[in-house]
């Protein structure tokens, strides 16, 4: 099969766009920041099951990164992706420059509340205003019918749906499953920065987390199991952990028995910060 249209610019992603509308096929989108694995190639299934056409965005987005972030040293791999695009069926890559994207006198933010409190905003207090800046102007230049989100980034995921509700985006928002290896270890990009020792570490993120989320369930007491998982990754080798919570699935308020719920993680492997949740089932 023929790979993707590459639109590098707003203009062009338009002039394709008003071919599909044209003749009335449904667009789904998934934003993605590049260096595609396995974890996005299954939204884009996801999308392709759901709509006629496909687009992924790809762009690396430098208003969700704190000057201390890794946005220099984020993976780049332009040609590779576009050929996961082309084996998965995708229509089109847009793939636009920064200044694209932010030109100059760009002067606008986004910022959510609701769901956007905590947890990630604890630690990363520039990253959902990014996020929700860059996915704003997304939708507004690629107007999908709906758009695919992984559940891998949970709290980003209801933020995007909270940002929809709160501003009339006509976009339906998406939430896939989270891809993981054998090991049950998320795919990520940033797995990419992991060596063999630090691989094996990473794989008892979820290990813990499951183990810990059925306690939960089971009737444990919530901050004792967070507090107990804590100790067991800084035990497993992770460097420092930025937070393990539970939390109501949706609105991220506090978990309560009686609802389906989260269990959230942050952890330090050397430089590296990876995330990941598991679902805490209501108890019975
Ligand atoms: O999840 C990501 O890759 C990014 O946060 C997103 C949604 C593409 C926005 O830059």
């Amino acid at each position: 099969m023929s790979g993707p249209h590459i639109s590098r610019t707003i203009a062009d992603l338009r002039t394709e766009l008003k071919g599909w509308r044209q003749q009335g096929l449904s667009v789904a989108m998934v934003p993605t920041m590049g260096a595609l694995h396995e974890g996005h190639l299954s939204l884009m299934r996801e999308a392709l099951s759901r709509a006629d056409r496909c687009i992924v965005s790809i762009f690396v987005n430098p208003t969700q990164f704190a000057p201390t972030e890794d946005l220099d040293k984020y993976p780049r791999q332009l040609e590779h992706d576009i050929e996961r695009l082309r084996e998965v069926g995708v229509h089109l890559a847009f793939t636009p420059s920064p200044d694209e994207v932010y030109p100059k006198g760009f002067a606008t933010k986004i910022i959510v509340g609701g769901p956007s409190a905590g947890l990630e905003t604890d630690f990363r207090p520039h990253f959902f205003e990014g996020v929700a800046t860059v996915v704003t102007k997304l939708f507004q230049q690629a107007t999908p019918d709906c758009a695919v989100f992984g559940e891998k980034d949970y709290q980003q995921l209801c933020v995007v749906r909270q940002m929809c509700r709160d501003l009339d985006i006509p976009v339906e928002i998406v939430g896939a499953p989270t891809v993981r290896d054998e090991h049950g270890l998320a795919m990520s990009s940033r797995n990419a920065y992991l060596d063999e020792a630090q691989l094996a570490i990473a794989r008892r993120l979820n290990v813990i987390l499951r183990g810990a989320s059925a306690a939960i369930s089971g009737g444990a007491d919530p901050a004792a199991e967070t507090a107990s998982a804590s100790l067991a990754l800084l035990d497993a080798g992770f460097k420092t952990i930025d937070y393990v919570a539970a939390r109501e699935c949706g609105s991220l308020g506090p978990w309560r028995p009686e609802t389906e719920g989260r269990l959230l993680a942050a952890a330090w492997l050397g430089s590296t910060r990876l995330i990941d949740n598991v679902e805490i089932a209501a108890r019975s």
